[in-house]
């Protein structure tokens, strides 16, 4: 098999793109570097800089690359950006995706991973969310997400293709220094910016119904991420008609501020965090049932958060060698 990787430059596809090349398959990765870095791709890998929007380019790729999978991972995934451009949000995320499924349906390609999220479930009111709770997103980000699952599996359905939808729950950390997040939109470099700073650390909301008052959350090392792709690209490639819907956590809530607590041990900053009133839309408990894809794909993460913390702030020392402590 040779998999197009689209998005491959950026943070989670780099890790996924490692991860298909440590496993022994082939990767071409396909990114327009809007937030990807050709850097991140490993030696010997062909990037091809484009947008899934440009369907003659993606007619040249696939066919000169002869390939037989796609991972898409290629997306903009800002909850408050899509707030407030969400005509961009649906063009690049679900029209993106329809055109770039329509060539995989012309070039013959068998196989087709779908970069999902848990904001598909939006505010789910149950102690474990498992893939058969209801979706109901709660943001342009998430709608476009639920969007791009249906199209992924009636197009399965259509075309024969073996389609695997991966909903991501809450991702950190990095295998190697050099392929870190750059981004500041997640809790951990959130945090790791404020501390930089000499900033106190922010929580939003500590009255949720939870047990220290604020919002839990399932974290995922990236590296396991990774991981769960490879297998779930075997997976697809061996038994075609295959619709595969899994959840991509580890089922252990961490609350926010056992987050900041043990960021704060793990960096060397001792800055208490400081109370600021809740987000509107922040779900009280997102916690995944990781049963199904034990069961289907017989993957389990190996990290655990502490590996996620370090290997966090190791990338980001690198980035910002001021805010190591000794
Ligand atoms: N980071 C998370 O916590 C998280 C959680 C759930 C789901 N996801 C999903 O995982 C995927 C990857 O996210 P990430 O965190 O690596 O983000 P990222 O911004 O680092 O990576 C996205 C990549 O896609 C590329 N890209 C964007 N639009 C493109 C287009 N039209 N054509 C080609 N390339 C394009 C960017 O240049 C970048 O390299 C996204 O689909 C995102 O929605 C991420």
């Amino acid at each position: 098999m040779t998999w197009l990787i689209t998005g491959g430059a950026g943070y989670i596809g780099a890790h996924v793109v490692r991860a298909m090349i440590e496993a022994g398959e082939q990767a071409v990765v396909f990114d327009d570097l809007s937030s990807g870095i050709t850097e991140r791709v490993p030696a010997g890998v062909p990037v091809v800089r484009g947008s899934v929007l440009d369907r003659p380019k993606l007619d040249r790729t696939l066919a000169e690359h002869g390939i037989t999978g796609v991972v898409h991972l290629a997306a903009h995934k800002q909850v408050g950006e899509s707030v407030e451009q969400p005509l961009r949000y649906y063009h690049e995320n679900v029209e993106g995706l329809r055109v770039l499924l329509e060539a995989v349906v012309e070039a013959g390609v068998s196989s087709f991973v779908f970069s999902s999220s848990a904001a598909v479930y939006g505010m789910p009111d149950v102690d474990l969310v498992t893939e058969d709770t209801p979706c109901a997103p709660m943001n342009p980000y998430g709608e476009t997400k639920l969007a791009g699952e249906w199209l992924v599996r009636a197009v399965g359905r259509t075309h024969g293709l073996s389609t695997a939808c991966l909903r991501y729950f809450n991702v950190a950390g990095a295998a190697t220094p050099e392929l870190a997040d750059t981004g500041v939109f997640n809790i951990v470099p959130m945090v790791f910016e404020r501390l930089t700073r000499g900033e106190p650390p922010r929580i939003f909301g500590a009255d949720y119904p939870t047990p220290d008052g604020t919002c839990v959350r399932d974290y995922i090392h990236v590296a396991d991420l990774a991981d769960a792709h490879v297998v779930a690209a075997r997976k697809l490639a061996t038994a075609p008609g295959t619709d595969l819907t899994v959840n991509i956590g580890r089922g252990e809530g961490v609350s926010v501020r056992a987050m900041i607590d043990l960021i704060n041990e793990v960096t060397g900053y001792d800055i208490a965090p400081q109370v600021d009133p809740r987000r509107p839309g922040d779900p009280a408990r997102v916690v995944a049932s990781a049963d199904r894809i034990s069961a289907e794909l017989d993957w389990k993460s190996r990290h655990d958060v502490r590996a996620m913390v370090t290997s966090a702030w190791e990338g980001w020392v690198r980035l910002h060698p001021e805010a190591a402590r000794d």
